[in-house]
């Protein structure tokens, strides 16, 4: 079967190539005629982990092409999948504008029978939208599905997560269409993927309902490990034992200085505005958010009181994206953190494995340094932001040596408190008492 992918940012690309490894034949369409000039000569715009060998399978194999001509990328398919960007804008609301040029393009361009999948995160009632559109642009009536098959991708893990997904959701309004799209993850029978098929406004919020509720238990648990603090308890047994009841479940309890992402902060804004267009007020999802962003001044406030000031201190920053694994620094807590030290008046040196490139364009007043070990070079305190695995395993003895003062800041609970003490660190975490320094 073949397929076209329209849009071929980081949804469109994992989608595309992960079908072109699914056995089908897939057209990954993009507008800019430089980023698929790239891709064409395997570059990957982005870094995601088995993206580019699997990019460069499926095109060795001949069953992922790439084009900059809509027309043809529609002509060619009986799926079209639009995986193009819906930003957010200032009021929290979402830009469907680029979902709707596309829709109306493929209207243009249609000839036959043809099924129209949106992936991107799309509010309630876009679907309906998308078919209103296309039938609009269409010259001639020719017959079309709209199907909403949200993508639940992490960055990091996108194609673990795509050929291994939790549950696949389709929201249609025919049974052939769903039949159709079940065709498409045949592979994912032998794993026994459940799948969910629903309606198609049923399927677009169950995309905003799954982040706002993931949203929502991280900043549940941010919120718990601050009164860890307080009473002296321990924030990682609490998510422990917590997550051991089955109705609990034990991802996403780990406590952090708040989630980001292009994905979290977008959707739970994008909630609460559905909810005020339709007078339902989303009081928990208002909660997650403002536990957010109290989560990362709360990060600069321990800062503040392990350093005494931050005017004028050397500070080093271990990680700038928003999780390991991933080049994106979009909503990255470590970067809103920087941005308040330097506020305060603070000299940032900071180092991460793959983010450095972005940060530099954003925060030109940042020093980048060249590995771990530079960032302690000099330092007042050293603050571990993104747990990547390089700084799980840090030669602590050297960094204490570079560091002016012993003073390690640890966002992420990575290291152990006893343990740092006994090194002579004096050790500050989230949501644990942290024994005095021998
Ligand atoms: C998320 C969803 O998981 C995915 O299903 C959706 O399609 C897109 O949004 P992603 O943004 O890539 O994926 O990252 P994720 O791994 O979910 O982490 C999001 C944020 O939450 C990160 O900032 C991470 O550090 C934070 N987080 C996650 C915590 O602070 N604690 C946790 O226990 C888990």
């Amino acid at each position: 079967m073949h397929i076209s992918i329209i849009g071929s940012g980081y949804v469109g690309l994992v989608t595309a190539a992960c079908f072109a490894e699914f056995g089908l034949q897939v057209t990954c369409m993009d507008q800019d005629p430089q980023r698929i000039a790239a891709m064409e000569s395997g570059e990957i715009p982005f870094y995601e982990p088995g993206l580019q060998d699997l990019v460069r399978k499926g095109r060795q194999g001949g069953r992922l092409t790439f084009t900059t001509d809509l027309a043809q990328a529609v002509n060619q398919a009986l799926v079209v999948f639009i995986t193009v960007g819906t930003p957010s804008t200032d009021d929290g609301s979402v830009d469907v504008s680029s979902i709707e040029a596309v829709a109306t393009g493929i209207g243009r361009a249609m000839t036959s029978y043809t099924v129209i999948v949106t992936k991107s995160t799309v509010p309630v009632g876009t679907g309906q939208r998308v078919k209103f559109l296309i039938e609009s642009a269409q010259r001639e009536p020719v017959r079309f599905d709209v199907v909403s098959n949200p993508e639940f991708l992490r960055e990091g893990s996108a194609i673990e997560d795509f050929i291994r997904p939790n549950r696949v959701v389709i929201g249609a309004e025919c049974d052939e269409s769903v039949a159709i799209l079940k065709d498409l993850y045949r592979p994912l029978y032998l794993i026994e993927t459940p799948i969910v098929a629903t309606t198609i406004e049923t399927a677009e919020l169950i995309k905003y309902a799954s982040n706002t509720f993931l949203a929502t238990k991280i900043s549940f648990i941010n919120e718990m490990s601050v009164l860890c603090e307080k009473v002296g308890a321990d924030i990682r047994m609490v998510a422990k034992a917590m997550g051991l009841d089955g109705r609990i479940g034990s991802k996403f309890l780990h406590t952090g200085p708040g989630y980001g992402g292009s994905c979290f902060p977008k959707d739970v804004a994008a909630i609460i505005s559905t909810g005020k267009e339709h007078r339902c007020e989303m009081g928990i999802a208002q909660a997650a958010v403002d536990a957010n962003a109290r989560q990362k001044t709360r990060m600069v406030e321990k800062i503040r009181t392990a350093l005494g000031t931050i005017n004028n201190k050397r500070i080093g920053v271990l990680g700038l994206s928003f999780k390991p694994n991933t080049s994106d620094i979009r909503e990255s807590p470590s970067i809103a953190i920087i941005r308040l030290l330097l506020t305060e008046g603070a000299y940032v040196q900071a180092y991460d494995p793959e983010a450095m490139q972005e940060t530099a364009q954003q925060l030109p007043e940042l020093k980048l340094c060249s590995d771990s070990y530079e960032v302690s070079d000099d330092a007042d305190a050293i603050v571990l932001a993104t747990e990547w695995n390089q700084f799980r395993n840090l030669d602590l003895e050297r960094i204490k040596k570079q560091l002016r003062t012993p003073i390690f800041i640890d966002l992420r609970n990575v290291y152990q408190p006893t343990r740092m003490a006994n090194m002579g660190f004096q050790y500050w975490s989230i949501g644990r008492v942290s024994p005095v320094p021998m």
